[in-house]
């Protein structure tokens, strides 16, 4: 039982006035309001280059990665908002993800991720809102051993969907973007 989890939260864009960016901010509201200790970062931040198994195997991990993977470490959970790029997530969040995956000296395998829970969220200005790649963020996360909570969010026509201060026009939309953020919460503290 936890009654303040850990929390990152990050989008899968590096983009200046991003919406996945915005999505993200308001699960993570939410879920600093349910009782987490939300820790928000900008993908921009971490510029690591592409992962390459040689050089990981040679040089080990670079310094952004490895600030991402430690971030990750630290965190109970993470909420993620993902674009999508031609029907699959970003290659920023898929390599940041690849990064934080590998092994570091000592580690159990996939020590940064297992055990952890993510919600997951997209927004896209078209009007599936990212949905396919909302289901391969969902299944990429399996893979490395996140509990992906049910509740997710595809945000359609983003880019008229928030008013100047970053909100969900539509109540019942921000309702359910918060609705993320607190549910990741209060699966976190039960776990
Ligand atoms: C390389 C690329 C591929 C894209 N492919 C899709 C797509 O398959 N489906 C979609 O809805 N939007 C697609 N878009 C448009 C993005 O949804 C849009 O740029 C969105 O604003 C990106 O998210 P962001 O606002 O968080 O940066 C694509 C954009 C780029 C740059």
């Amino acid at each position: 039982m936890k009654n303040q989890p850990k929390i990152l939260a990050f989008a899968g864009s590096t983009r200046n006035g991003s919406h996945n960016k915005k999505l993200v901010k308001i699960a993570a509201i939410a879920a600093a309001d349910a009782g987490a200790i939300v820790t928000e970062i900008d993908l921009s931040d971490f510029a690591m280059p592409l992962f390459d198994g040689d050089a990981f195997a040679n040089n080990g991990f670079p310094n952004a990665a490895q600030a991402f993977k430690t971030l990750v470490i630290s965190s109970d959970g993470m909420l993620i908002s993902t674009p999508e790029y031609n029907h699959g997530i970003s290659g920023v969040l898929k390599n940041a993800l690849d990064w934080a995956s590998r092994k570091g000296e000592g580690e159990a395998p996939m020590a940064a991720f297992k055990g952890k829970a993510a919600g997951i969220m997209s927004a896209a200005p078209g009007i599936y809102g990212g949905v396919r790649g909302l289901g391969q963020l969902r299944l990429v996360l399996t893979g490395v051993k996140v509990l992906v909570v049910p509740e997710q969010m595809a945000l359609s026509g983003a880019a008229k969907a928030f008013d100047d201060d970053g909100a969900l026009k539509d109540p019942e939309l921000e309702a359910t973007a918060a609705g993320i953020g607190a549910a990741l919460t209060n699966l976190l503290k039960k776990l």
